[in-house]
Formats: structure tokens, C-alpha cells, sequence
């Protein structure tokens, strides 16, 4: 028997219940782990509120951690008992002491990288690393927008974004989030809960405004990133914190400007061991080297998730939060 979080309707963090559970006996290709350290996500709550519906109920939670190999599938040929990995693209069930789960979807983590980093890491820097990297390239000097830059993957962005040479323009809710922002490597903060974003982002550019908007807000976000857009610019819709993007008019973006929009998710650009373990490798050379650095994280026993999930939906929280079983 082990413990984990597990959810049986949706609704708000206090349908998350600590369990206890059989752990699968992994399948021919599977690994099990037992976790050290698991990441918080903001998906884990669209899961929990039903905005993205879970394959079954009652249902696991959380898709990044790290951990030791404990059991491995008769086909599994990559990884054995001891091995230290990690993983930030699910499946579900991540908020778990073991959690079973397929061998492509698993790293072997660096001795330099501890378990708490990894878990801090996975998911938001992978994220980061197609979002800069694969969906648009960034290059030195260019200025671009990315929304709640002083949170989880808008940390690690920040300072990507820096180490490329790239002007971040971050938008942030308080000025403790902008210190935050700016201190990882944020060109400039603007203040979306009290300042003009599109105005100020045209006095940024003097006039040019920006080839790329990465934007995880959603909703409240969705226009006013069309309106930071230089013509046949590229808006990449990555998230729904304040809610999800429905009901758009394709005119929008004739109407702005000949513009490209994508939504874009880590599983379809780690959707294979070789581009996971490509991605994580990119991602481990720029912690090795200093570039990238996680400060501070929020951290909580696993019992406490729905704590750790409240803290994230309250905009309470900066950079990564883990669950430590
Ligand atoms: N598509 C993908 O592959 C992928 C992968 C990872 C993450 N994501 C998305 O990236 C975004 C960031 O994820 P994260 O886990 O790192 O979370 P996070 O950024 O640490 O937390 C979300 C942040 O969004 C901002 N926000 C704006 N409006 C909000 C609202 N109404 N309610 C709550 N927060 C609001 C808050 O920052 P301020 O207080 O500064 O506004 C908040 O701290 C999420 O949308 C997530 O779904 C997407």
C-alpha cells in the first residue's frame, strides 16, 4: 500500500482526499517510481475543476516528479532499479508517494540535479524550452511579451529569455512579482492589474510592438496580446489561468493584422523518448551552467496538495511549488 492524492468529482481543492492505494504492478514498457519530490502545476487544478477531463474517476493528480526506480516492465531496456529520473509530462497521478508510468515518458536525472530541483523543473522548463526554443526560435534583441512572468514557467522564462539574449517584457500582478521578474532577467514588467499593456508595450517598441506574445493567462489576456502583436505576428496561447479562450472570431487576426495563433501542449513536442530526453538535456545544460537557477519554492507534504493548489489559484505563490511525500 502507498498514500496519494486522489480526486472522485470535480470541484474546488477540498475534493482532493490523501489515500491510500495499490500501486500497479508496471506493464511490459512501464516504470515505477517512487517519488522524492513532485512539481504543482496549474493544470493539476483544470484537472481537479473539470476544465480538462480526466480519463477516469476516481482519478490521480499531477504529472511531474522525480524519484527512484523501483520496479521496471520485461521490455523495458533504458532504465533499472536505483536509477534516479524524473518526468513533467504525465500521466495523471504524479501527486502520489509511486506512481507507474510509461518508460518514454521518463528521464534519468544528473547526479548534479537534486530531487526537489527536478521537480521544480520538469514540466515548467521543458515548457519553456519548446515555447523558445521549437514554437518560435527567440533570438538576441528581439522584445516579446510573456504573461505572469513571476510564476512557475514565467520564472524559468525570464532567465531563458535572458540567457538567449531576448528582451522579456513581463506582465505581473504587484510589484513584488515585478522585483521577482526583473531580478530572473525580465527586460521590462508591466503591471496588467492597473496599467495599459498594449500602450505600454507600443512605448517599449516605440511603435513596433512584438514578433511573439507567449501568453498562459488566457481569457483575460486573449485580446489585448492580439493588440501587442506586430502584423503576421505570432500569438502562442499557452495556458488558461484566468480561464480558457472560447467562441474566437478568425476575422480577429485579419483584423490585427494577418496574425498566426497557436495552442500549443508539452505532451506534442515531447510525445517521444528521444525529443523528451533531447528537451531535458537542453534543459539540464542550462541549470548545470548557472544560466538557469530555481530559488526559492513553495513546499508542502503531500497530504497538504489542496493547500499548495489554493496558494497557486490565489496568484499567492512565485515560481515553483512541490509536494514533498
Ligand atoms: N501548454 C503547455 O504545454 C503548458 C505547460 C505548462 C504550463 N502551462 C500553462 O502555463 C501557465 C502557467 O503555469 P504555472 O503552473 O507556471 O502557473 P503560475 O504561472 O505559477 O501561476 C499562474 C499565474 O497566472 C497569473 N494569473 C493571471 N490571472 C489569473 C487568474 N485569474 N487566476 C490565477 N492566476 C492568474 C498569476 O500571476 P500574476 O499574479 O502575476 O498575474 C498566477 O501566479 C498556466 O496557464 C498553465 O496552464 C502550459
Amino acid at each position: 500500500m502507498a498514500k496519494r492524492i486522489q480526486f472522485s468529482t470535480i470541484g474546488g481543492p477540498e475534493v482532493l482526499q490523501y489515500v491510500d492505494f495499490e500501486p500497479a504492478e508496471p506493464g511490459p514498457q512501464q516504470v515505477r517510481v517512487r517519488n522524492k519530490a513532485i512539481g504543482v502545476n496549474f493544470i493539476d487544478t483544470y484537472f481537479r475543476s473539470g476544465l480538462y477531463p480526466a480519463p477516469s474517476m476516481p482519478s490521480g493528480l499531477g504529472t511531474e516528479g522525480a524519484g527512484v526506480v523501483e520496479a521496471v516492465g520485461s521490455e523495458v531496456t533504458r532504465f533499472k532499479v536505483g536509477d534516479r529520473v524524473a518526468y513533467g509530462s504525465g500521466p495523471l497521478g504524479g501527486y502520489s508517494e509511486v506512481h507507474t508510468l510509461p518508460e518514454a515518458n521518463l528521464v534519468l536525472l544528473p547526479d548534479a540535479i537534486s530531487f526537489e530541483l527536478a521537480a521544480a523543473v520538469m514540466l515548467k522548463g521543458l515548457t519553456v524550452q519548446y515555447l523558445f526554443r521549437q514554437t518560435y526560435e527567440l533570438k538576441a534583441d528581439e522584445i516579446v511579451l510573456f504573461h505572469a512572468a513571476a510564476g512557475g514557467v514565467g520564472s524559468l522564462a525570464c532567465q531563458w529569455a535572458r540567457a538567449i539574449g531576448a528582451k522579456l517584457i513581463g506582465t505581473v500582478s504587484s510589484a513584488e512579482k515585478a522585483a521577482h521578474a526583473k531580478s530572473l532577467g525580465a527586460w521590462e514588467t508591466i503591471d496588467y492589474s492597473h496599467e495599459n499593456v498594449a500602450q505600454r508595450v507600443l512605448e517599449l517598441t516605440n511603435g513596433k510592438k512584438c514578433p511573439v506574445v507567449y501568453d498562459g493567462v488566457g481569457k483575460d489576456t486573449w485580446e489585448t496580446s492580439l493588440d501587442c502583436l506586430e502584423p503576421r505576428g505570432l500569438m502562442v496561447s499557452f495556458g488558461n489561468a484566468s480561464g480558457a479562450v472560447s467562441g474566437v472570431n478568425l476575422g480577429i487576426l485579419a483584423q490585427k493584422g494577418s496574425l498566426y495563433v497557436t495552442r500549443p501542449t508539452l505532451g506534442t513536442y515531447a510525445n517521444n523518448a528521444e525529443s523528451l530526453q533531447g528537451m531535458a538535456d537542453e534543459l539540464f545544460k542550462m541549470l548545470a551552467s548557472g544560466k538557469i537557477e530555481v530559488g526559492e519554492v513553495q513546499q508542502y507534504d503531500l497530504k497538504d496538495a489542496a493547500t499548495a493548489q489554493t496558494e497557486l489559484s490565489a496568484r499567492r505563490t512565485t515560481g515553483s511549488t512541490i509536494l514533498i511525500p
